[in-house]
C-alpha cells in the first residue's frame, strides 16, 4: 500500500472555519489530498492519505481518507470545504475516518505493521537510490516543515528521501513520488 502522512502543525480539529486557508491551513491538506487520491477522471484505489491535525480546539485529530473506500466527492475546494466541516463535527462520509491518534503513535504502529518509513526532506536520500516497493509511509511537513522533534521520532523508524535539493510544496511532493511511483 502507498500512503501520505501529512503533519499539519496548525490545521483546525474542528469545523468552525470560514475557509480552508482560514482553518489554520486546512488548504494544504486539501491540496495534499487532492494530489495523493486524485488522477484525471478517477481516484487512486492503492493510496491512503492521512493528515495529523495539530490547530485548535481538539487537537490531535488523525484524519485518514482510503483511496479504496473514498465515494461522493469532487475535485473542488468547495465541495472538500463541505466534507472536511462534516467529518471535523462528527459526521461520516465513506472513506472517510477521524480518530485521535497522534503523530508519533500513527509511525510507530506503521512500522510495526511493516511500512517503510520515508520522511520526505530536500536533504535526504536521493529517491532514486532508494528501493521503492511492499508498504510504505511516506512523511511529510506542512508549509513550516516537520517539527524537529517529531522528525526526528520518525527518522527513529524510517530514512530520509529527498526529491532533490529544491524545497516544494507539500503537494507537489505527493504529487512526484506517486509520479516516480507509477514509473515503477
Ligand atoms: C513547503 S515544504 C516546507 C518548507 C519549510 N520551510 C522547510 O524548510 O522545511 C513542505 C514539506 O515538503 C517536503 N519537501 C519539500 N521539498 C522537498 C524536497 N525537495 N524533497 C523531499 N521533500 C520535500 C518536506 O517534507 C517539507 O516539510
Amino acid at each position: 500500500m502507498r500512503e501520505f502522512l501529512l503533519h499539519s502543525r496548525t490545521g483546525y480539529t474542528g469545523a468552525n472555519f470560514k475557509s480552508l486557508m482560514m482553518g489554520g491551513r486546512l488548504d494544504i491538506v486539501y491540496q495534499c489530498v487532492l494530489m495523493a487520491l486524485f488522477k484525471s477522471a478517477a481516484h487512486r484505489q492503492d493510496v491512503v492519505f492521512h493528515a495529523i491535525l495539530n490547530g485548535p480546539p481538539n487537537p490531535p485529530m488523525h484524519l485518514e481518507i482510503s483511496g479504496a473506500e473514498l465515494r461522493d466527492v469532487r475535485i473542488d475546494e468547495r465541495s472538500w470545504e463541505k466534507v472536511l466541516k462534516n467529518v471535523l463535527s462528527g459526521k461520516s462520509h465513506p472513506g472517510i475516518a477521524v480518530d485521535k491518534t497522534p503523530f508519533q503513535k500513527l509511525i510507530k504502529e506503521k512500522s510495526a505493521a511493516g511500512y517503510k518509513i520515508l520522511v520526505l526532506s530536500n536533504e535526504g536520500n536521493e529517491i532514486n537510490g532508494e528501493k521503492l516497493d511492499g508498504d510504505m509511509l511516506f512523511v511529510l511537513g506542512d508549509h513550516v516543515g516537520l517539527p524537529k522533534n517529531d522528525e526526528s521520532f520518525a527518522l527513529r523508524y524510517g530514512t530520509k528521501v529527498s526529491l532533490g535539493r529544491e524545497k516544494y510544496l507539500a503537494a507537489s511532493c505527493i504529487d512526484i513520488v506517486n509520479y516516480h511511483l507509477d514509473q515503477i
